[in-house]
């Protein structure tokens, strides 16, 4: 088997890169850090651009917050991005020469799926072929979510696929999670593909955690959610997982310039609320984000301990019927390389 195309999986697929009401205001936006350099999201003036953060005269990075509101201006001499132009102090006026394309920023094509917004550098199919039947269903979600309400990146020391490998498959929530996931007592559930894409649908069985679940439905207006938990994964990146539909989590896991190690992300997107500020839905919002950021810290504990010996793509590797989503995924990337 060849190499796993890393460069065509990042700049021919498309990835879930935000939620929309995570920049609602102009001058909003995110930088994620990908293996390409990285991703900026900006809102010019209420539409979304996606660049690569590097400014074309000098190469000076724009934004080095990973999230915030400010212009898209170069702090170096002052080029500013505004209204789908970038902006040329009159010093510098000459630097286009005569007859010369005016200088770009490096943007990427954008997608939306309903109120998710889609990045590919040079996408090799439209994203409704990609997504499938995956499509109408995350649009759905999208309607339910109402903000972001935490952002937290770091590199896990680890290959990529061995971090997706890790949130594709839930036998090791016993013993990886005892306090945090395990409370949940999640049942078996099942197993749902759409091409690429995979779902895991499950049901909390914890009597106590279903009693306060149900409790506190009454203050969200959320409509398309499956009341258990749910995890989608939308290849080759991007995780969405979600309990009662009250939050979801959206996890990317991109493959950085230093092999064995991973640009991970992790964003905790409400649900919306049936009133703004309710203090029970703000207390669940910071539970919410204590429990994730301590279930990915488990997560990336037991990922590093992975032997860089071990080769995730020797052919033959057992799966268990428990690890079907995993199976799936290996296959495609088999199938990739060829
Ligand atoms: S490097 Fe950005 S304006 Fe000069
Ligand atoms: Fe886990």
């Amino acid at each position: 088997m060849s190499e796993i195309p890393f460069q065509r999986l990042l700049e021919g697929y498309w990835h879930l890169a935000a939620h929309r009401s995570e920049m609602p205001n102009p001058k909003d936006f995110l930088r994620i850090a990908w293996a390409a350099g990285e991703l900026v999201l900006y809102n010019d003036q209420g539409s979304i651009v996606a660049f690569d953060n590097v400014c074309p005269h000098r190469g000076t990075r724009f934004f080095v917050d990973m999230a915030g509101n400010a212009p898209a201006s170069c702090p170096y001499h002052g080029w500013t991005y505004r209204n789908g132009c970038l902006r040329i102090p009159t010093h510098h006026q000459s630097v286009v020469g005569e007859g010369a394309p005016p200088p770009q920023l490096n943007s990427f094509p954008t997608a939306w799926c309903g109120d998710f917004l889609f990045v590919s550098p040079r996408p090799e199919h439209s994203l409704e072929d990609q997504l499938g039947e995956l499509a109408p269903r995350l649009a759905a979600i999208a309607e339910d979510i109402d903000g972001r309400r935490d952002l937290n990146a770091y590199d896990f020391e680890c290959d990529w696929r061995v971090a997706v490998e890790n949130a594709l498959e839930s036998d090791h929530i016993d013993l990886v999670h005892p306090e945090s996931l395990a409370v949940l007592k999640l049942a078996p559930g099942r197993f749902e593909f759409a091409g690429v894409n995979s779902i895991w649908l499950t049901e909390v069985t914890d009597a106590r955690s279903v009693r306060s679940l149900d409790a506190i439905g009454r203050y969200f207006d959320v409509r398309h959610a499956h009341r258990g938990y749910t995890n989608i994964f939308l290849f080759p990146f991007a995780m969405l997982s979600s309990t009662y539909g009250y939050s979801y989590s959206l996890q990317m896991f991109l493959p950085a310039r230093t092999p064995g190690r991973t640009h991970f992300s992790s964003r905790l997107l409400g649900g919306r609320a049936q009133t703004p500020g309710n203090p029970v839905v703000e207390s669940l919002m910071e539970s919410s984000t204590r429990l994730n950021r301590q279930v990915f810290q488990e997560d990336h504990q037991i990922c590093r301990r992975i032997s860089p010996a071990y080769r995730i793509d020797a052919p033959g590797r057992l799966f268990a019927a428990s690890e079907a989503r995993l199976r799936s995924f290996n296959d495609t990337l088999r199938g990739l390389s060829g």
